[in-house]
């Protein structure tokens, strides 16, 4: 790779609502291209939303390699394509589904979505993925100690972050807070829902805060999803105060973050694959010339 040169992943973002993705740079974690953004498929099926997915790709393929050809550029490289999906991910299995149809619990999703992009995909928590680009390229850059990051959306996601390494999976919109769930007061969603006031919902943002400062005592909490767009309304009434602030790269970090995956465990695969094939090539199975060795049943057996 030459000095100065982008390193471009695609980043995909489904959410309980929509799916967002876009072709990012994850040297600087800016988009490299349109953003494009559909709803999600209702019912929320994995059939559908994986084929919609499949579909926003191939038309950011198509648009990027297009934007290149009118600029007399070659096709750009895309290096890893990572897919932030609203449920824990272990071993490319979607575990719950909170917002989503329940079909996706116990699903191979992540070789799913590998199918229908027709190349290696990753998938991975789209709280995490949020977190991981905050990180990286917000307000939790540099940022040691215990951090959480929430994203405030259809649901509240977390990403924990200690001295900047994430704890994958972690579910603290499903805490019991006042008796319920807690993204069932705090997200962005139930605000709109309930018809509440910035000021009535922020009481019960503050609660579900109250409970995770006692649990956890971080450093510092993001709070990102679309609403922190609109963090002057609702801010001054969280009186953890002080180690709170709205997420840098609002609703982007999602789709920043997922690329961000994407790439850095294609690239590790790719290593891998590649030190797999060297020492195959390195150490040639021996043609064996001595008889192999007697089992231990065959001496027992032999006397
Ligand atoms: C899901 C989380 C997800 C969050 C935000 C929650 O309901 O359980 O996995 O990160 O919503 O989408």
């Amino acid at each position: 790779m030459h000095e100065g040169e982008r390193l471009l992943a695609i980043g995909v973002d489904v959410g309980g609502t929509g799916i967002k993705a876009a072709l990012v740079d994850v040297k600087t974690g800016e988009l490299a291209g349109e953003r494009i953004r559909v709803l999600t498929p209702m019912p929320s099926k994995p059939g559908p939303v994986v084929a919609s997915a499949g579909r926003v790709v191939g038309r950011l393929i198509r648009a990027a390699n297009a934007a290149a050809a009118a600029a007399g550029q070659p096709a750009p490289r895309i290096q890893g394509i990572g897919v932030g999906f609203p449920a824990p991910v272990i071993n490319g299995i979607t575990t719950t589904a909170a917002n989503v149809d329940p079909e996706w619990v116990g699903f191979e999703a992540q070789a799913a979505f590998t199918k229908a992009f027709k190349r290696r995909t990753w998938l991975v928590n789209d709280a995490d993925a949020a977190g991981v680009a905050e990180m990286r390229f917000g307000a939790g850059y540099g940022k040691r100690g215990v951090v959480i990051v929430l994203t405030l959306g259809t649901g509240v996601g977390s990403g924990i972050f200690v001295d900047g390494r994430l704890v994958p999976n972690t579910e603290l919109g499903h805490m019991e807070v006042n008796g319920k769930d807690a993204e069932r007061r705090s997200s962005a969603n139930a605000r709109v829902r309930r018809g509440l006031s910035w000021k009535a919902w922020a009481e019960d943002l503050n609660d579900h805060l109250k409970a995770i400062d006692v649990l956890f005592s971080p450093s510092l909490i993001i709070l990102g999803g679309g609403v922190s767009k609109k963090a002057d309304r609702f801010l001054p009434f969280l009186t953890v105060a002080g180690r709170i602030v709205p997420a840098q790269l609002r609703n982007e970090a999602g789709i920043v973050g997922a690329a961000m995956v994407g790439l850095e465990r294609e690239t590790e695969m790719v290593r891998e694959e590649r030190a797999l094939a060297e020492r195959a090539v390195a150490k040639p199975e021996p043609e064996s010339t001595t008889p192999p060795a007697e089992t231990a049943e065959q001496a027992e057996a032999s006397g």
